[in-house]
């Protein structure tokens, strides 16, 4: 299936990595789309990474396109329209979190190729009627092989985490109501010193603080989970580190349980491996640097006050995982192509 990738920065590079190092997957990809038409910039950026090292396969450019040892040269639009006229794709991946890009897609584009999956669900996505959510692992069943949206929404690090989470609790255990914190790694979205942005928590410096931010899509938790509507709470604290994120949550159950229960109900979950896990051993942020799971339930920290309200943490990397997730979602629009 031909892929043409909107976005090369922190997901996109990501999903590009593993579209180059995964030969197996069936996705071939065709074009990227970014504000600046540079491809020497962008093999650049495709070659290293603060975060994630050297990557393996070496990413050399063209005047228009990035060259990849092996594969087809890509090439480089900084128009999404005349990408799509020239490469004609079954399926465009959008991990810029533009707006207009998403306006471009859902919009007169529409009808001359196939399907659209977008990093993030901003409004104007969730309002096209042929738009659905995918929380890879949780709901997989919804998109078989005839109903497939054209419009498909990642939802989010922080909802591919959580929903799992709670799906899994609610396995054997109905949860009546519960509050949440996820200290979240740093984005792009913050500056890296004191610079006025959208509002004065996002104009702090994010390597100098903590930084407490609302979660704005509780709407997803409602739908997934409707009966938790109004009854769940959350917010994230954005944390000076480069990757990995850490949500706790503090949950009401409807049944008694204990910490023994819990953690079999956590291990004997239908939810895939690839997608949820527990891990027993005292890990720290740095140790989830490219794990690809959704939901990693730190297993030392679980615990049972009175018998009904637990208390327990999981790990997700915000990014890397994230963009595994996409490339699940896309691999599987393939097979079902
Ligand atoms: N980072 C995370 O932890 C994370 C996790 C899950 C989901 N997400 C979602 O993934 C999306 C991307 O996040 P990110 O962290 O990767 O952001 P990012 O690092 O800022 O990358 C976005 C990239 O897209 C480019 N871009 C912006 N508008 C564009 C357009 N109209 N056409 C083509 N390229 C465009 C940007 O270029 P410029 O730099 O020139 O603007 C930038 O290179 C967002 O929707 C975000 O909510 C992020």
């Amino acid at each position: 299936m031909d892929v043409v990738l909107v976005g090369l920065g922190r997901i996109g590079k990501l999903v590009a990595r593993r579209l180059l190092l995964d030969n197996s997957a069936g996705l071939n990809w065709v074009g990227a789309v970014e504000l600046t038409r540079d491809p020497e910039l962008f093999s650049y950026t495709l070659n290293y990474d603060s975060t994630y090292g050297t990557l393996d396969t070496r990413v050399e450019h063209t005047t228009d396109s990035l060259r990849i040892q092996g594969l087809n040269d890509v090439p480089l639009f900084d128009d999404l329209t005349l990408a799509i006229e020239e490469t004609s794709p079954d399926l465009v991946v959008d991990c810029s979190g533009s707006q207009k890009s998403a306006e471009i897609l859902l919009s007169r584009e529409r009808t001359r190729f196939k399907r659209h999956l977008f990093a993030q669900p901003l409004d104007l996505i969730k309002r096209d009627n042929d738009s659905r959510v995918w929380v890879y692992g949780v709901n997989d069943s919804d998109f078989d092989r005839l109903k497939i949206p054209r419009n498909i929404i990642n939802p989010g690090c922080l909802n591919n985490c959580l929903i799992p989470l709670i799906a899994c609790l609610n396995e054997q255990n109905k949860i009546m109501k519960g509050s949440f914190v996820s200290v979240h790694s740093v984005t792009n979205t913050q500056p890296t010193l004191d610079r006025a942005k959208r509002s004065p928590r996002w104009s702090r410096a994010s390597h100098s603080n903590l930084v407490p931010a609302a979660h704005d899509s509780m709407s997803l938790v409602d739908h997934f989970f409707p009966e938790l509507k109004n009854k769940l709470v959350g917010r994230t604290v954005r944390a000076p580190v480069n990757h990995t994120s850490y949500i706790t949550c503090n949950f009401e159950l409807n049944e008694r349980t204990d910490t023994d229960s819990l953690l079999r109900c956590l291990t004997s979950t239908k939810i895939i491996p690839t997608v949820f896990g527990v891990d027993q051993e005292p890990l720290v942020s740095s140790d989830y640097l490219t794990d690809p799971r959704s939901c990693v339930v730190d297993g030392t920290s679980i615990r049972v006050i009175d018998g009904s309200t637990a208390l327990l943490s999981a790990w997700y990397n915000n990014e890397y995982a994230f963009a595994c997730r996409m490339v699940d979602i896309a691999n599987k629009i393939s097979q079902a192509s």
